[in-house]
């Protein structure tokens, strides 16, 4: 897919310095963040809610207001060269945090999400009883929308909101770890989404690395999740280009 994006989950990263392994993977290349909500209901762990996401949001040195004034100004040194540094990070100006929310009730935290600067909800369509009410809520609240599926769920059954989405999550693993093997048998949802909705952004998650993401290129995501593959390796950014590489092959 042309214009793949590449999001490190940190779920496998040094907790106790949460903060400097999001910067560095900033400074890796990365082009968001996928961060993984766990509530120990909807999946066997649990990690962190919405006030450290508030946190991280500040330390990363941006909120979305602040943030999309800047991207003007940036904007406009385009225009005005001598305004502002060319080379300027974008990321500097606004981050994508995007909450994986492996929650029993997602309804109960998309205001919080919001307000800490998070920009895309993803919530799993096993969790909610009334999808069309949640879309709705996250987007009044200024988020983008992705519905995630677990790899047991059939992927008919997120195509009915495709339409009202951002991004569709198809689940590689069982949620709930890092660290776990790429599900290939997933392959033919994401083909069949791409297929059906060729403009929806697809995100794969679980097990994808320099040796699966080729799979998950070719059956059509353009969003890539990777979390130990990168948090492992001595040269994150190295990691990143490759994926970043052969996914837009
Ligand atoms: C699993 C999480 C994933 C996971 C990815 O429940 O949703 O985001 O952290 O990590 P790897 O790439 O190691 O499978
Ligand atoms: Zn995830």
């Amino acid at each position: 897919a042309s214009g793949c994006k590449i999001g490190p989950s940190i779920l496998n990263s040094d907790l106790a310095n949460l903060g400097a392994e999001c910067l560095r993977m900033l400074d890796s290349g990365a082009d968001y963040l996928h961060l993984d909500v766990m509530d120990g209901h909807f999946v066997p762990n649990i990690t962190f809610g919405h006030p450290v996401v508030e946190s991280l949001r500040k330390q990363l040195g941006q909120d979305p207001f602040f943030g999309s004034l800047l991207s003007t100004f940036y904007l406009l040194s385009s225009v005005c060269p001598d305004a502002m540094p060319p080379s300027y990070p974008t990321h500097f100006f606004f981050l994508d945090l995007d909450m994986h929310m492996m929650v029993s009730r997602p309804e109960q935290w998309v205001k919080p999400m919001a307000v800490a600067g998070a920009n895309q909800y993803t919530f799993h369509l096993e969790a909610t009883e009334n999808p069309g009410a949640l879309i709705k809520d996250i987007r009044e609240n200024g988020m983008k929308v992705g519905l995630a599926i677990k790899p047991g769920t059939t992927v008919e059954y997120l195509a009915p909101w495709a339409n009202q989405i951002d991004m569709a999550l198809v689940m590689t693993v069982e949620p709930g770890f890092g660290g776990q093997k790429f599900m290939e048998d997933m392959m033919p949802k994401v083909h069949w989404l791409r297929t059906q909705f060729p403009t929806l952004d697809i995100e794969v998650d679980g097990g994808v690395g320099p040796d699966t993401v080729q799979k998950c290129a070719e059956a059509g995501a353009n969003m890539i999740v990777s979390g130990s593959a990168i948090m492992r390796s001595d040269d994150p950014r190295a990691v990143i280009n490759l994926l970043r590489n052969v996914c837009s092959e």
